[in-house]
């Protein structure tokens, strides 16, 4: 247990926290975790009564349209202010699930059972929920810590093969920033980590987030690889050639960790090692356009770090540490985005 993160593997501490304290529980998925997930939830929660609402939402739907399809399920169903919502899903669920909840009547309680790798390991945490406005992620948000986050790790038996790598990119990245020991073992793992490797990165995120819940400071190291991640997930989206968020992360990561060694001290050789990762794990997606730099960098001015109009870069200064606030100047982002996107 790490404060209110569970490992639960039969949902007995999920059943214990929510019986008897709320007016109404309502369970939001997608249409995959209806199918694979919630049948496994209804198995350990028989004697618990709560409403089941799906949710038509996936990266493309995780917008306004979709928050108010949420709020007026709510209000139908006379969910009052001491109702909670249960997202069952991954972090497009939770993302969305979490956003309407903590504006439904100014904020009901929520909490998350993820049921993808990214979201045990980082969408889940730290309260952060949001959906995409205009083409560009996550500009539209609010942070509302969820009541619980109950992890179980039999959900990922029927997660797709690039699910499982896009959370990969976000366990990786944990050791990046914060932990070599964590970064090791993850180059020798299975595909699906072993339950201890997951909690241990759910627990690399928590400890940064309970430093810094509101994201004064620290808590930005955990967008490394994600002011170029976010540019390339949102580009390829308009395109019409989706990656999934941690794929996008992982090409982020590279660049990034070759700013590292401009400007933040990343020896070459450590830059190599995280390359050899991520080249050997992800592929190099097709962009199709004579204007990529510009575009990503377009797309880069919304990042939330941004200050004064410069974009703000996480780098690191060797694996198992980050340090944020990097301003970089726009021909190295140009050069970085020539040498390995096109
Ligand atoms: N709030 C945060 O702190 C935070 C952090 C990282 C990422 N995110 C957000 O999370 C989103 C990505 O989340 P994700 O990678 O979990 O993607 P996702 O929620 O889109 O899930 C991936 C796919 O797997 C399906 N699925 C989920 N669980 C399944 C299961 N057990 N078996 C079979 N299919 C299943 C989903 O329906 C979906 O099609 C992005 O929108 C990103 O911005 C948020």
């Amino acid at each position: 247990m790490m404060d209110n993160i569970y490992m639960d593997l039969n949902f007995n501490i999920l059943k214990h926290n929510v019986t008897g304290k709320s007016s109404k529980i309502v369970v939001l998925t997608d249409p995959n975790t209806t199918k694979y997930c919630l049948p496994v939830l209804k198995k350990y929660l028989k004697n618990v009564d709560f409403l089941h609402l799906e949710i038509p939402v996936d990266e493309s739907t995780k917008n306004i349209k979709t928050i108010v399809y949420i709020w007026k399920l709510l209000l139908e169903n006379h969910i009052d202010r001491h109702g909670l919502v249960i997202n069952l899903g991954g972090g497009v669920l939770s993302d969305t699930g979490g956003f309407a909840a903590s504006t439904y009547k100014r904020g009901i309680s929520y909490i998350n059972i993820p049921t993808t790798l990214l979201a045990m390991v980082d969408a889940s945490i730290g309260g952060k929920t949001g959906i995409n406005f205009l083409g560009i992620k996550n500009q539209i948000g609010s942070i509302q810590q969820p009541e619980g986050i109950y992890i179980n790790p039999l959900f990922l038996n029927t997660l797709p093969e690039e699910e499982i790598k896009s959370g990969r990119a976000e366990m990786f990245k944990h050791g990046l920033i914060a932990s070599y020991d964590h970064f090791q073992k993850l180059l020798n793992t299975s595909p699906i980590p072993e339950d201890g490797l997951i909690i241990e990165s759910a627990q690399i995120k928590n400890e940064i987030i309970q430093k810094d819940p509101e994201e004064n400071g620290l808590r930005r190291i955990l967008n490394f690889g994600h002011t170029f991640g976010h540019a390339i997930e949102s580009f390829l989206r308009e395109m019409g050639n989706p990656v999934t968020h941690g794929h996008a992360v992982a090409i982020g990561i590279l660049l990034e960790s070759y700013l590292s060694t401009l400007y933040a001290g990343l020896s070459v050789k450590e830059f190599e090692k995280i390359q050899d990762f991520i080249l050997q794990n992800y592929e190099i997606p097709e962009f199709d356009s004579d204007n990529l730099d510009n575009s990503l960098i377009h797309l880069m001015h919304h990042d939330k770090k941004n200050k004064s109009g410069e974009i703000r870069f996480v780098l690191l200064n060797k694996i198992g540490s980050a340090a944020y606030d990097y301003v970089i100047d726009k021909k190295d982002i140009k050069r970085v985005i020539n040498t390995f996107l096109v």
